[in-house]
Formats: C-alpha cells, sequence, structure tokens
C-alpha cells in the first residue's frame, strides 16, 4: 500500500502534530533517501533534477523534524556502493554538499544545529570534504539538532575497520582481549558518541538496507515508503512517527 496520502492545509499538518506523543518522539530518526532518479525520470528529466529536488526535501525534513523535536537526523547521501554510477552523476553528487552548504548554512546556523559528516573522507574529493568541515565547524558549538550526513558511507568497512583497529590495539597490547566487547565497537563506529537510531526511514520503495547502519540498527523500528525522497514532506515524516508511537520495542524481553 503506497503511503501517500498528503494532507494540505496547514491547520491539518498542526493537528496531525498535536496527535503525536510528546514524550515518545524518536530520538534519532534515520533516514535512506531513495528514489530521485526515479522521480525525475518519471517526470522526462535527467536523474540530476531528482538529486537537486533531494535537496529541497534535506532541507524541509530537517527543520520539519527539529519542530517534532527529534535530536538526531542521519541522512544518508551517498554510499560507499554509488561510485559504480556513471562519474557525472557522481561528480554532481559530490558538489551538492557544497551547494546545499552555500544555501542554507545561515538558516542552519540560526536554528542553532550541528552539522556532522560520517564517511569514508579518502575517496571525497577536496571541495565536497572542505565544505562539509567548514559546515561541522561552524556549527560545532550548536547545541539544537544534529545533522548528520553519511557521505560515502558502508557499513561493512566501517565494521571491517572497527575490527582492524581492535586487531592491531591487540597486538600492540592497548587493548586486552577482554575488553573488546560491544560498547568498545559502537565507541570506534562512525556513529560515535550518537546513540542508535530509534526509527529508520527508507523512501522509494525498495525493501533494504544498501548497507546502512547494520550494527546500529540492530534495534531500530523501520518505515518503508513508496514515495519518492523529493516528495517526502513534513506530512510523511508525521505519519512515520505515528507509526513508531503505535510500536511496542521489546528488545528480546517481554512487555
Ligand atoms: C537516492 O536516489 C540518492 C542516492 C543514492 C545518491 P537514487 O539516485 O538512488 O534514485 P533512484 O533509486 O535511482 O530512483
Ligand atoms: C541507497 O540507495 C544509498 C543512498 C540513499 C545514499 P541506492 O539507490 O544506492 O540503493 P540500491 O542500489 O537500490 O540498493
Ligand atoms: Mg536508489
Amino acid at each position: 500500500m503506497k503511503n501517500l496520502f498528503r494532507p494540505r492545509l496547514k491547520q491539518d499538518q498542526q493537528n496531525l502534530t498535536l496527535s503525536l506523543d510528546k514524550n515518545n518522539i524518536p530520538e534519532h530518526v534515520a533516514i535512506i533517501m531513495d528514489g530521485n532518479g526515479r522521480w525525475a525520470n518519471r517526470r522526462g528529466m535527467p536523474r540530476i533534477v531528482g538529486h537537486q529536488n533531494g535537496m529541497k526535501a534535506v532541507k524541509r525534513t530537517t527543520i520539519a523534524a527539529d519542530e517534532l523535536g527529534i535530536k538526531y537526523l542521519t541522512m544518508y547521501a551517498f554510499s560507499t556502493e554509488n561510485w559504480k554510477r556513471p562519474k557525472d552523476e557522481v561528480d554532481f553528487l559530490m558538489k551538492l554538499p557544497q551547494e546545499f552548504l552555500a544555501l542554507e548554512m545561515d538558516e542552519l546556523v540560526e536554528k542553532n544545529v550541528q552539522v556532522k559528516m560520517m564517511g569514508h573522507t579518502d575517496a571525497l574529493p577536496k571541495y565536497t570534504i572542505a565544505a562539509m568541515e567548514e559546515a561541522v565547524k561552524r556549527t560545532e558549538n550548536n547545541t539544537g539538532l544534529v545533522l548528520n550526513f553519511a557521505l560515502n558511507y558502508g557499513s561493512r568497512r566501517e565494521i571491517t575497520e572497527s575490527l582492524r583497529t581492535a586487531v592491531q590495539e591487540i597486538a600492540s597490547g592497548t587493548l586486552q582481549l577482554e575488553d573488546l566487547n560491544e560498547d568498545w565497537i559502537s565507541s570506534r563506529l562512525l556513529t560515535k558518541g550518537i546513540p542508535d537510531p530509534d526509527l529508520l526511514i527508507r523512501t522509494g520503495g525498495e525493501i533494504r538496507l544498501s548497507n546502512f547502519m547494520l550494527w546500529q540498527l540492530a534495534y531500530s523500528e523501520f518505515w518503508f515508503t513508496d514515495v519518492y525522497w523529493p516528495e517526502f514532506s513534513k506530512e510523511h515524516l508525521i505519519a512515520a512517527v505515528a507509526e513508531f508511537q503505535r510500536r511496542t520495542r521489546r528488545y528480546g524481553g517481554l512487555t
């Protein structure tokens, strides 16, 4: 079934927001922003137009998440597998952070947003890293919503690298084998200092994780929608949070 309902009136939006339980807002929402290319193709436009419009959805969703009281918003912007795409598309995607931040930085600062980045920076162009680093630095003392971009992020690589570090530290004697536990691994992942997602959203109709936060999503609630990312709006976020609030999280125990 398609999650396509879309109340148009501001009043409807306010009523929907009010219907949420203020005491049970997910602290960390992670989003696999998928469907940009198909959104554009369906309109007879090149895929990059979808990415351009996807950027607007990032802004809308950041503001909406902040208004709902979400504390951490992680956005999957580029995976370690996305390098397989045509060079033109990859080049375009690599320029988007710079463009997004140039347009939105002032408002993010004003809204007290903290920008963070997680990903394997080695393969990223210098200008992409520079734009992200500047945004991170400019917002590092902010205390509001954490907007965490996953850029050239791959969960298997992230876990593999933490294992390498563990082996090296054990070999050099700085880590004892008995101290290698779940907390140690969590502290060596790119999400260090960020709680695990409470809610994972994937747009674009695919029901898979595509190498996203495999460790961190162990007990997250999942919400999938056919809506393409450029169409994602506050109503969809509210619908996802409302569904989250209907779930019972047992963590393997009993209620
Ligand atoms: C998500 O949209 C953005 C990235 C993966 C960078 P897609 O580009 O995957 O769009 P579809 O899935 O092909 O429609
Ligand atoms: C996942 O989307 C990655 C991002 C949204 C950045 P993909 O479009 O790359 O995923 P697959 O290839 O359909 O699994
Ligand atoms: Mg896709």
